[in-house]
């Protein structure tokens, strides 16, 4: 007798095995679809505006044990399905800006792109967690088209300055997997490094803003010497007739 109810424990493992990697791709090519908007906001700011607002971006997959872990902190979830909805910042972006202000441009630029759908957006920088903690995290959907169809996959995107990102990197390496009670003085200290940070960045903001205005000055001032000064009378030199000497049409 024929039992049709039996499968094939190996044809199983490699079921799964398909499905797991599917699950992980989905992952990696929305990261792939992320990391490309970013790149060309990137190559674009710096050939239209001469200036680059990102320092640098990493960019990882969390990896199965970790999910498994995060799952467990949670509860609750029996299926993928489960996990992709509970589980948001399996693929992960992390962008380093220069300055704050290059921060929320940004995260301006990449809200107005309209297959980008915004989940959530945290300002930490406005509302710095209790240890200090600043960086501007947006949760975005991106669509990913496989052979079998769409999906809407999930990437948690964070956004700091070089500072934040300095301090985040530390307390991350000095705390991380200390689940007994920290001394007071020891947060207050680290609250107060968050807080030296920050005024760095204003700092630094401030400095980036100064030399803009010096620079816009110079180009102002090098703009009125295309003028012609005869009989201490300014005149204008038509831009046509700027052209048609220089040899343009
Ligand atoms: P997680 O469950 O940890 O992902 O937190 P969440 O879902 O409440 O989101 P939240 O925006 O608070 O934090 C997401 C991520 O931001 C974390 O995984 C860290 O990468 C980073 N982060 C948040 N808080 C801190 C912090 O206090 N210190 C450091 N170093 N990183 C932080
Ligand atoms: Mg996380």
């Amino acid at each position: 007798m024929i039992n049709n109810s039996f499968v094939n424990p190996l044809e199983q493992m490699k079921t799964l095995q398909k499905t797991l990697t599917r699950f992980m791709m989905m992952y990696k090519f929305a990261l792939h679809e992320v990391e490309t908007k970013i790149e060309i906001l990137q190559e674009e700011f710096q050939l239209l505006h001469d200036y680059n607002p990102i320092e640098h971006t990493k960019s990882r997959i969390k990896s199965p044990e970790s999910i498994m872990k995060k799952l467990y902190r949670k509860g609750g979830a029996t299926s993928l399905e489960d996990i992709k909805r509970n589980i948001q910042d399996i693929a992960g972006i992390r962008i380093t800006c220069s300055f704050i202000s290059d921060i929320y441009r940004i995260s301006d630029m990449l809200r107005a792109q309209k297959d980008l759908n915004i989940l959530s957006v945290k300002d930490y920088i406005k509302d710095p967690k209790p240890n200090g903690y600043k960086s501007l995290h947006l949760l975005v959907e991106v669509p990913v088209f496989m052979s079998d169809g769409e999906e809407l996959v999930c990437v948690e995107i964070q956004i700091r300055t070089i500072a934040m990102d300095f301090w985040a990197s530390l307390e991350h390496k000095i705390f991380y997997k200390y689940n007994e009670s920290v001394p007071d003085r020891l947060l207050e200290d680290l609250k107060n490094a968050a807080d030296t940070a920050y005024e760095l960045d204003l700092k630094m903001e401030q400095l980036q803003q100064e030399m803009e205005e010096i620079k816009h000055a110079h180009q102002a001032e090098a703009a009125e010497e295309f003028q012609l000064l005869i009989d201490n009378k300014k005149f204008n030199i038509p831009e046509n007739l700027l052209k048609l000497l220089s040899g343009g049409e």
